[in-house]
């Protein structure tokens, strides 16, 4: 089963079985990785589910839509590799991508 590895605030990393067709942030949910909040449960309507993409992974990724920039631009640590997990819906060739999760915004 394809993978990613996703490494929480206090710096674990994890490699957790991925479902082709749900999000990342799904998948980092399911496992029980509690630093991914997720609270609008994937509506990009909170941000509490930022995460850095390893750097050589984002051309795979969908691009960017305005809703999601326009969250991140609220961040106050966002950096160019940010993305919301909920908008990252995942494939088999996905299989191994890095990710770690933002601190989160108070
Ligand atoms: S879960 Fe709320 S924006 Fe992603």
């Amino acid at each position: 089963m394809p993978h990613v590895h996703v490494t929480d605030r206090s710096g674990e990393e994890s490699a957790i079985d991925i479902r082709p067709g749900t999000t990342l942030m799904q998948a980092i949910t399911d496992a029980g990785i509690a630093d991914l909040l997720a609270l609008c449960g994937g509506q990009c309507s909170c941000a509490t589910c930022h995460v850095y993409i390893q750097d050589d992974a984002l051309a795979e990724l969908s691009p960017m839509e305005q809703d999601e920039d326009d969250l991140l631009a609220c961040s106050s640590y966002r950096k160019a590799n940010s993305r919301l997990a909920c908008q990252l819906r995942l494939r088999d060739d996905h299989d191994g991508l890095r990710a770690s999760i933002a601190p989160e915004d108070l």
